[in-house]
């Protein structure tokens, strides 16, 4: 190794050198996020620089290595670069997240959706789950407990909010306060002491033509108008119905309004797996965070009191397992609950079935703040590695 001609680089500036290495899953550099530890500086220009991953097994490690390796190398007096590998624990995992929503909510533009809203996706990997059916239940449930609920209806070409809440109304547009540029006003309706506030794409088409210029307009486009030119005022939680296929509006909302929430929806027949990957991807593209798994279409019981599970076992449970996120509820198979959805009565408004009551339950938990919601820091690589395992790939 040829000896240093010019003295190597302090701590300090080594750290300085260091900000340029982002982190790509949490978007933002590895110093301010805490990863780079100790950065100890040899006489003879040896680096040794120790790098807290967010979980060991990261599939980022080695992107993360070419980077501070490319930056310090070529730096005069360096001779050598020494990365010492460690992992966080639970606490510097969150504050790690913290940090990095930190940063994206500085980064997001404003919204009209007020600091204080509780704003959860009801998202799945797949469409034809029941995520419309979940996000109508749940806004009734939260309503008729007294709050105020928004509803942003993000399935901008299959819209169902107008139908599954009984609010086709059009949207009207007028100035509010002394902004220059009207707002769009959310359509309202009372639920007992409570109210909801809804927008959907299904409340501003009302012929052919119009129809064809929102198709022309890019998703996330839409979500972001009705994010930014909506005027939601006071709203205790916001209910976001996302589309199927989630990939570019779950980015665009973990860019606008990153301390979403996402409610992942399944079936008990999806495989675990296939889901898994998916939400893996979802967590390594934006980082919101998992409130929980709901499973629908649990089971059938018949009039006899027999009880099919015709569309399998088990996959709420797997998944919520695989992702280390809570089992929310298990919502059976009921007739009641399309009904409700074609007439405009959500069936946890006024239902007494066993449907209604796991809808309203779930509401429960989201009130009481008993949904913590999961850090999915690290966590692709931890479902990649469930993953594999599943697959064979890996030992167990
Ligand atoms: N628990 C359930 N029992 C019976 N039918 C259901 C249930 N959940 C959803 N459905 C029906 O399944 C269909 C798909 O549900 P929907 O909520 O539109 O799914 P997604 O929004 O995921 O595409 C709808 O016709 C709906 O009424
Ligand atoms: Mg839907």
């Amino acid at each position: 190794m040829a000896e240093p001609t010019v003295p190597p680089p302090t701590a300090d500036q080594v750290r300085n050198l260091l900000r340029a290495v982002i982190d790509p899953e949490l978007g933002a550099n590895i110093v301010d996020l805490g990863m780079a530890t100790d950065v100890t500086v040899g006489n003879d220009g040896v680096i040794t620089i120790g790098v807290k991953l967010t979980i060991k097994g990261c599939p980022l490690r080695a992107q993360i290595k070419n980077d501070i390796e490319s930056r310090l190398e070529t730096h005069p007096g360096v001779t050598k670069v020494k990365i010492e590998w460690g992992e966080m624990n639970a606490d510097e995992r969150s504050a790690v997240m913290t940090k990095a929503r930190w940063n994206a909510r500085e980064n997001a533009g404003d919204t009209a959706v007020p600091v204080t809203t509780r704003v959860l996706a009801i998202a799945s990997g797949k469409g034809g789950v029941g995520k419309s059916s979940v996000t109508a239940n749940l806004a009734v449930a939260l309503a008729a407990q007294g709050h105020t609920v928004g509803v942003l209806d993000a399935d901008i070409w299959g819209f169902s909010m107008p139908r599954m809440l009984g609010m086709s109304e059009r949207l009207a547009a007028r100035k509010v306060g002394d902004a220059d540029k009207p707002k769009i006003i959310p359509n309202e309706r009372r639920i007992g002491s409570g109210l909801l506030k809804v927008v959907s794409t299904g409340m501003l088409v009302d012929d052919e033509s119009t129809a064809l210029m929102w198709r022309g307009l890019m998703l996330t486009k839409a979500v972001e108008q009705f994010l930014n030119d909506v005027h939601w005022g006071e709203l205790e939680y916001l209910l976001i119905d996302m589309p199927p296929g989630t990939g570019d509006v779950q980015m665009g909302l973990a860019r606008m309004l990153p301390r979403t929430d996402l409610i992942i929806v399944t079936t008990p027949a999806v495989s675990a797996q296939k889901v898994a990957i998916r939400a893996a991807d979802m967590a390594q593209r934006s980082f919101l965070r998992i409130a929980g798994v709901i499973e629908n279409m649990s089971h059938f019981t018949c009039e006899h009191g027999s009880t099919y599970p015709l569309f399998g076992e088990g996959g709420g449970a797997t998944l919520a397992n695989e992702i280390g996120a809570e089992l929310l509820g298990q919502i059976p198979i009921e007739n009641a609950v399309a009904h409700g959805s074609d007439t405009g009565e959500p069936i946890a408004l006024t239902g007494d079935s066993a449907a209604a009551e796991a809808f309203r339950d779930i509401a429960k938990k989201i009130i009481s703040a008993t949904v913590p919601a999961t850090d999915m820091a690290g966590c692709s690589a931890r479902l990649l590695e469930s993953v594999e395992v599943a697959l064979g790939k890996k030992p167990r």
